[in-house]
C-alpha cells in the first residue's frame, strides 16, 4: 500500500494572526465586515454539514447529482493523472471523481484542516492502494507549491466556494490557480447559478434556523479565540439578494445599541440599534460570466455541465 504523505505549508500560528488582523480591520471599518472563513471551527463545520442536508439548501445535492452522473465524462475530457482538490474537507464528493479516473496516479487534497485531511487521506489510501495521496495543509487563497506528481493535472474547486470571494479576489485566485498549471492542465470549478430570488433567499434563511446558528457561530469563534463578549442572541440573522451584483449577502443585525469588547485586540466596538455586520457574500453565476472570468486568467472553458434543474454548474477549463 502506498503511504499517505502530509505536508504542512501553513505555520501553526498563522490562523491566530490572520483572525486578529481580520477582526481588527473588519470591526473598525464602515460597514463592518468579517470574512466567511471564520465560520468553520468544529461547531461551524458541523452546522455547515447540517445545512447541506436542509430541504432549502440545494447546491450540495445539485453538485453531487452532476458528479454522480458526469464523472466519467469529466475524467475522459480531462485525462488527468493527478487530481488536486482545493478545500477538500472530507473528500466525500471527490470519491465520484477518483473512481471515474482509470489512470489516476496521485490525489492531492489541500485544506487548512489537518484532522479532515488525515482522516480522509487514510480512508482513501486504504480504498485505493495504488493511489499516491499527498495531503497539503495549506490555505488555498495563499500561493501554493504542488508536489512533483505525474501530469496532466486537474485542479478541482467544488461546492461553489469561489462565490465567497469578491470579484477582484476571484480574479487573483484564478490567476494563481493558472500559475500552478502547465498548458493542457485543467480546472474543474463548481459554481452556483443565478435563479429565482425566493429560492436563493430560502437557501440562506432556512425554516429550521440552522443557517442563522451557522452565521451567529462566527461571534462565538471571536468570543472564544479573542476573549470578546459578543452575545449571539442580541443579533438577528439576515440574508439578502443583491440583484445588481448577483450575490447573496449574510449579515448579523444588532437588535440594540451596544458596545462589544475584544480584549485580545484592546478594542471596544460600538453597534447602533439595527446596525448590520456583513459576514458572507455568496455570488451566483451565469455561463457567460464564468467563461469571461476564466478567460481573463488564461483558462479556456471547454465543458459546462448542470444538474437536471439547471441550478448549479461544473465547468471544465484548460490552461492555454
Ligand atoms: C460552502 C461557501 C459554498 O456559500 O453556499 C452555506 C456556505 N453559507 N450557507 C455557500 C454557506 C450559508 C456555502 N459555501
Amino acid at each position: 500500500m502506498s503511504p499517505l504523505h502530509v505536508t504542512r505549508t501553513l505555520p501553526e500560528d498563522a490562523t491566530d494572526a490572520a483572525l486578529r488582523a481580520d477582526v481588527l480591520h473588519g470591526l473598525t471599518i464602515t460597514p463592518k465586515w468579517l470574512p466567511p472563513k471564520w465560520f468553520y471551527d468544529a461547531r461551524g463545520s458541523e452546522l455547515f454539514e447540517r445545512i447541506t442536508e436542509l430541504p432549502e439548501y440545494y447546491p450540495t445535492r445539485a453538485e453531487r447529482e452532476i458528479l454522480a452522473t458526469r464523472s466519467g465524462e469529466i475524467a475522459a475530457a480531462s485525462g488527468a493523472r493527478t487530481l488536486v482538490e482545493l478545500g477538500s474537507g472530507s473528500s466525500e464528493k471527490t470519491r465520484y471523481l477518483i473512481e471515474a479516473f482509470p489512470s489516476l496516479a496521485a490525489y492531492v487534497p489541500v485544506d487548512v484542516s489537518e484532522s479532515a485531511l488525515t482522516q480522509a487521506g487514510k480512508a482513501l489510501v486504504a480504498e485505493h492502494p495504488r493511489l499516491d495521496v499527498h495531503a497539503l495543509i495549506a490555505d488555498f487563497t495563499a500561493p501554493l507549491a504542488l508536489p512533483e506528481t505525474p501530469g496532466p493535472r486537474l485542479v478541482a474547486f467544488l461546492g461553489g466556494t469561489i462565490g465567497n470571494l469578491l470579484p477582484a479576489e476571484r480574479a487573483g485566485f484564478l490567476a494563481s490557480v493558472r500559475s500552478l498549471l502547465a498548458p493542457g492542465d485543467g480546472l474543474l470549478l463548481g459554481t452556483d447559478l443565478v435563479k429565482d430570488e425566493e429560492v436563493l433567499v430560502r437557501a440562506y434563511d432556512d425554516a429550521a434556523g440552522v443557517t442563522a446558528a451557522f452565521n451567529k457561530n462566527v461571534l462565538a469563534v471571536i468570543d472564544r479565540e479573542l476573549g470578546a463578549d459578543f452575545d449571539p442572541d442580541t443579533f438577528d440573522h439576515v440574508a439578502v439578494w443583491d440583484a445588481e451584483r448577483e450575490w447573496i449577502e449574510m449579515r448579523l443585525r444588532s437588535r440594540t445599541a451596544q458596545t462589544v469588547k475584544v480584549p485580545a485586540l484592546d478594542l471596544a466596538v460600538d453597534f447602533a440599534a439595527g446596525e448590520e455586520l456583513r459576514t458572507e457574500v455568496s455570488a451566483k453565476f451565469r455561463k457567460e460570466g464564468v467563461t469571461g472570468e476564466l478567460a481573463a486568467a488564461g483558462l479556456e472553458l471547454t465543458h459546462w455541465w448542470t444538474d437536471a434543474r439547471g441550478r448549479f454548474a461544473l465547468s471544465l477549463s484548460v490552461a492555454r
